[in-house]
């Protein structure tokens, strides 16, 4: 009862808090990089004073990035970056015994999504963190007294960073924002190797089906497609790839992946998974292709990859033969499932990446905070890469955490590779 009454924000059930606080203790296990950098923040405190709006999937792994922020001295609230990617007991972990205002159900509608952000807008921020770059929107179409006291942004996914990009092209950036996700030990593993494998958990925690044997198709062979490609692969299934981009095309083809178009693929799939970020790569034609009890699921950023207006429209029928499925039936009787109505199905239906590989992005998001709290006074309106310096330093303190040791140039190599007069 003393938890309830101390909990701070909206979450769905605040009896689950131990639960949460649980889950997040062994989640930290697999986090030492963060652990570490927490560790230093707490001594050097380089947020102090800082109110940070979080808009991020309220993971356990989230949690432990918003503590590491706290230690640093930072006031952080947090909202979710997705209707469906909260946990429930995590979240009211954090608003119950961590003290972390916390706007996140499981669930929530959009209207209660818009709300949640709404209530981290209310905490006045200095600094934001994005998820796919809804805060940071939301903060500029409708906020725009609070740019004053703005020093800066990070931003989480691919998405995000496109969205900035074009903020950027238009002249509308409201101030600097450094993409976390261009950080190679950001993008490298938790885009391939993180999403590749909580892909797959997803789907099969929805369907129990075995992917030895099927066919699976993977719109868009970018970092996370590749990831999602080579699991399914190493589970046995057959895989199809499906690109825009012909160089794309031809690394997946020489990794051993067949590829055509979607119009062919539609065809051939027994799963379909998207992950190109962008708008409807699967639409009517596609659906009225498939095969009976095809499974369609998507893990780029925002649900609008499938075309799911045109599949209500075509639909005859429809039911929930499992949670996070929806079957569609058409017509002629065939049936079309999709997964976690549409939305990132790592997160949905699973939890989102094990937290060994959020160690290394909430390391480089810590750090990035970090460094605009100490330099944002003489950067631009623009979009940066996370330093150099920190992307480095977090595969080091990663590589020491896992006792693995690596070689340095030697005196001799350091001039050689500086020098162009040495040749043939
Ligand atoms: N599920 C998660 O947890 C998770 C994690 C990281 C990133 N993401 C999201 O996943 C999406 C992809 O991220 P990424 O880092 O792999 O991006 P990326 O840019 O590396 O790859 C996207 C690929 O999709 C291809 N593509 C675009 N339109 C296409 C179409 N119509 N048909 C086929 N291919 C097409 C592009 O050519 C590109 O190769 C983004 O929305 C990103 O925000 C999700």
């Amino acid at each position: 009862m003393a938890v309830v009454e101390k909990l701070r924000g909206d979450v769905k059930d605040a009896s689950l808090a131990e639960q949460g606080r649980a889950r997040i203790e062994w989640a930290s296990t697999f986090m030492p990089v963060l652990g570490q950098i927490r560790d230093r923040f707490a001594h050097t405190k380089p947020l102090a004073g800082v109110r940070i709006g979080a808009c991020l999937h309220v993971t356990t792994e989230t949690a432990n990035l918003v503590l590491a922020l706290k230690a640093g001295g930072a006031e952080v609230t947090l909202c979710a970056s997705n209707p469906l990617s909260t946990q429930d007991d995590n979240a009211a972990a954090l608003a119950a015994i961590y003290d972390i205002p916390t706007f996140a159900i499981k669930g929530e509608d959009e209207k209660t999504y818009y709300k949640h952000i709404e209530a981290v807008v209310a905490s006045k921020p200095h600094m934001t963190m994005d998820d796919g770059c809804d805060l940071v929107t939301t903060i500029y179409t409708k906020h725009n007294h609070l740019l004053k006291d703005m020093i800066g942004g990070c931003e989480e996914t691919t998405t995000g960073v496109i969205r900035l990009k074009a903020m950027q092209k238009d002249g509308v950036l409201p101030y600097p924002v450094i993409a976390v996700n261009n950080a190679l030990t950001k993008h490298m593993f938790d885009n391939r190797y993180g999403t590749g494998q909580s892909t797959i958990d997803g789907i099969i925690r929805a369907t129990n089906v075995l992917l030895a044997g099927h066919t699976l198709v993977v719109v868009g062979y970018g970092w996370c497609g590749r990831g999602v490609a080579s699991r399914a692969k190493g589970l046995g299934a057959h895989v199809i790839v499906t690109e825009i981009d012909p160089r794309k095309a031809l690394e997946a083809l020489m990794d051993g992946f067949q590829v055509m178009p979607m119009e062919q693929a539609a065809k051939a799939g027994d799963i379909f998974v998207t992950v190109t970020g962008n708008y409807h790569v699967i639409r009517e034609e596609h659906f009225k292709a498939m095969k009976d009890g095809a499974i369609v699921c998507n893990s780029g950023h925002f649900n609008d990859e499938l075309d799911l207006d045109a599949l209500e429209k075509i639909k005859v029928g429809k039911d929930q033969p499992r949670p996070f499925i929806d079957r569609y039936e058409l017509k002629d009787g065939r049936k079309v499932c999709i997964l976690g109505q549409g939305r990132l199905i790592n997160l949905a239906a699973a939890e989102g990446h094990p937290a060994a590989v959020m160690d290394m992005s909430f390391a480089n998001q810590a750090m990035a905070a970090a460094h605009l709290a100490q330099h944002h006074q003489s950067m631009e309106k623009k979009v940066y890469d996370v330093p150099d310096h920190i992307d480095e330093e977090v595969a080091k303190l990663k590589l020491a955490s896992m006792h693995v040791n690596i070689d340095t140039l030697t005196p001799e190599q350091e001039i050689y590779m500086a020098s162009w007069s040495e040749g043939t």
